[in-house]
């Protein structure tokens, strides 16, 4: 297994292009199974998430072609012969899950592999299967699998979510362009990947409404036509390699960076002492080398803070002068990335939670294991402040939602590597 070796002490500068969102890829390409015309998807990222969903169209039937080294995705569900969602895929990426409903809307049935557990929390169905059912679907559990059906097709309908998730809110949208008359999500998640899902399946010709609030309608179709489709900038990417240069010192500047994607998170470094600036090509983050001012932070659904920041904003008030609390309302186990910090000279309590950081001047170097994605990525910011060498390992979790990590930090300045094979 690779790892990554990170040598700290070395100020940023330079600049960092930010790709296509992982997040709006794994919802985008789906959507192809909705029509028999093709769907090119343009800005997609370089990722092994995006391999996983490849494959699990592939083996749905679709013909999926990665093209522009990566950046274009060509896809066609013209030869659909299958509605198995298979446990061998589905284990390695829950977003797998996102072939549900458009499996079930186009079909009428689908059987899709329940993901099972994962680091960072429970993670259950149960708000996708509520919402299925409300359309008339019925569905069964049966040998660890979904068995969806409908009769005559899945019906619109008032479907309000006990919680605003953002993978059942996908699943609903796309299944409710093709189901008899009119469907209302409320309660919907807002997230921006949301809209960018109900930008393409508008281009597709689905009529929606209301993407971005709380309060989404859909009319439904008889059928959807092929488009191409531009992935919206990574707004988890752009907030991580913004951190960068705060925890290192340097002034760095992400392309293709908008400030309406990640408000709530500049204005926590804002209320940190961090100067965030617009500039026609992105967002400009420069830090004199200055400890940042500690802040409380605490986790919700868009546009409260993103819980996929929240490991790397830790790593961040690590160094922060003063106390911070930290609060993850979202996942119920999403701090494994505290005792590694800890390794390296961290001061956190956890409690449930609640994570207290105690900012400390400096820290040091260490061995250190990533749990998931995005924990991954706090260790490697940690990395660039902390004296002496880091060695991040299991960093097949951080390929799933970062392409070439070490390249761009290393262009800006970095002293960082990957390790083959380890
Ligand atoms: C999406 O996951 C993202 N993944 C996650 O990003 C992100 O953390 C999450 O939204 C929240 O923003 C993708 O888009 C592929 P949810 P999703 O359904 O859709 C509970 C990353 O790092 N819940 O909004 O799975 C659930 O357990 C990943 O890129 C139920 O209880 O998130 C969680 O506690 C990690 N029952 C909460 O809701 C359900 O049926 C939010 O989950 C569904 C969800």
């Amino acid at each position: 297994m690779d790892s990554i070796l990170v040598t700290g002490g070395k100020p940023l500068r330079g600049e960092i292009a930010i790709a296509g969102a992982k997040n709006a890829a794994l919802t985008l390409m789906p959507a192809t199974l909705l029509s028999d015309e093709p769907l090119t998807l343009t800005n997609t990222p370089r990722l092994s998430d995006i391999k996983t969903m490849t494959a699990l169209l592939q083996s749905l039937g679709a013909e999926v072609s990665a093209l522009a080294d990566g950046k274009v995705m060509a896809m066609s569900s013209h030869g659909l012969n299958s509605t198995r969602a298979d446990y061998e895929i589905v284990r390695k990426m829950r977003a797998s899950n996102l072939v549900l409903g458009p499996l079930l809307a186009r079909e009428g049935h689908a059987i899709v592999s329940l993901p099972g557990g994962c680091a960072i929390g429970a993670r259950p169905m149960d708000i996708h299967i509520a919402a299925f059912e409300a359309m008339g679907a019925i569905i069964d559990l049966k040998d660890g699998y979904l068995h969806a059906t409908t009769q005559g097709g899945l019906k619109g309908g008032v479907v309000k979510l006990r919680f605003a998730s953002v993978g059942a809110t996908e699943n609903v949208l796309m299944a409710a362009t093709l189901a008899k008359g009119t469907t209302i999500i409320e309660n919907a998640a807002r997230e921006p990947e949301i809209v960018d899902l109900a930008t393409c399946l508008r281009a597709m010709g689905a009529q929606i409404e209301g993407d971005g609030t709380s309060r989404i309608e859909i009319q439904g179709v008889d059928r959807l036509h092929g488009a191409t489709h531009p992935v919206v900038t990574d707004r988890i990417e752009l907030g991580t390699y913004m951190l960068a240069p705060v925890i290192a010192g340097g002034e760095v500047e992400c392309l293709g960076g908008k400030l309406s994607l990640v408000e709530s998170f500049v204005e926590k470094l804002t209320e940190a002492g961090i100067t965030v600036e617009e500039t026609d090509r992105g967002l400009k983050v420069r830090c004199d080398g200055g400890r940042p001012k500690a802040v409380n932070v605490t986790t919700e659904p868009f546009p409260g803070f993103p819980t996929d920041l929240q490991a790397q904003m830790m790593a961040m008030l690590c160094f922060a002068e003063g106390t911070s609390v930290l609060e993850e309302k979202i996942f119920e186990n999403r701090f494994m990335h505290a005792p590694e910090l800890i390794r390296m000279g961290a001061k956190i309590d956890v409690h449930g939670g609640t994570a207290t950081v105690h900012g400390v001047e400096k820290m040091k170097g260490a061995p250190v294991m990533a749990t998931d994605l995005r924990a991954s990525v706090s260790l490697i910011l940690a990395g660039l402040a902390a004296e002496g060498e880091t060695q991040v390992n299991r960093v097949y979790h951080l390929d799933r939602g970062y392409e070439h990590v070490e390249e761009k930090l290393g262009a800006v300045g970095a002293q960082i590597e990957r390790i083959k094979g380890q």
